[in-house]
């Protein structure tokens, strides 16, 4: 594997294989990996000739200090677990020469932020497009992996690539969870074993409201229950539940959609989580 951290080298080294007729694949991350974060490799390294994985923590999309600097952070088992993966190029540039100046370029996502993350982490998503489009410009990948526990980012990503005809595939995968179904995160790291048995929760409340969802019963309704299933453990502080149209966002009124996602975001011992479930309301 060969660490490049000098973003006009990453260029140069992605435009050789690009010359050569290799495809790339490029896994944005900000480190700390995890099984997740491997799904996302594994899938670039079958599809792709070559996988570029990024390690860098975007301090432009935190809104809190705070989280920034407890953000988890293993770059010498990062690299070894590329490593063994046989990943070929890692990018790891410092916050310096990667923004030698501090953007003034503002992106904004209009409808597609006003619930979720882009409502309770304000500035989140302008962060995430200015980082995401720096990357995918300097090594210019045939495709781009996101974790669809992300959910929100893997849609205004989407969209930004189409409304900007940007010349890549965004390709979305399927979250990865422990045996108790809490789904994989970086930030899992910062929990107590308590702290994880409590964010287990969180998916149960999930499989719940998808089985009353199923059950045709109305969605304003399944998101009180599961407010309240949520609100009766102990250790665990609800920041929002939404039961939406995964593609526009928009709150499901009835059970008549294709497919909706139910989506958690909350607080275990001060460590911020989200999860969702995406589901076919009608099918059993
Ligand atoms: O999902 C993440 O880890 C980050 O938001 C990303 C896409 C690497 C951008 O910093």
């Amino acid at each position: 594997m060969r660490a490049i951290s000098a973003p006009d080298e990453i260029f140069i080294t992605a435009r050789n294989f690009r010359m050569d007729g290799q495809s790339i694949g490029l896994v944005p991350t900000m480190g700390a990996l995890h099984e997740g974060h491997l799904a996302l490799i594994k899938k670039s390294l079958e599809d792709n000739d070559i996988t570029v994985v990024s390690i860098f923590v975007n301090p432009l999309q935190f809104n809190s200090h705070e989280d920034l600097i407890n953000y988890p952070s293993s770059i010498e088992e990062d690299k070894a677990m590329l490593q063994s993966l046989e990943v070929d190029i890692l990018f790891e540039p410092t916050k310096e020469k990667f923004y030698t100046l501090k953007p003034v370029v503002g992106i904004s996502f209009g409808e597609l932020e006003t619930t979720l993350e882009g409502k309770h982490r304000p500035g989140h998503f302008a962060g995430v497009g200015i980082v995401v489009n720096k990357l995918l410009n300097l090594v210019q990948p045939d495709r781009a992996y996101f974790g669809l526990k992300d959910l929100q980012q893997y849609a205004i990503i989407r969209r930004m690539v189409e409304d900007l005809s940007m010349p890549v595939e965004i390709v979305g995968v399927e979250t990865i969870r422990e045996r108790s179904g809490l789904a994989m995160s970086s930030r899992n790291r910062r929990l107590s074993n308590e702290g994880l048995d409590i964010g287990s929760e969180i998916y149960k409340g999930l499989l719940f409201a998808e089985g009353e969802l199923k059950k045709k019963r109305n969605p304003k309704d399944v998101k009180a229950d599961l407010v309240s299933f949520y609100s009766d453990i102990h250790g665990l502080e609800v920041e929002y539940v939404e039961i939406l149209d995964p593609v526009t966002f928009t709150s499901a009124q009835t059970v008549h959609h294709d497919e909706v996602a139910v989506c958690f975001a909350g607080y275990v011992e001060g460590v911020r989580l989200i999860d969702n479930l995406i589901f076919a309301p009608d099918r059993s």
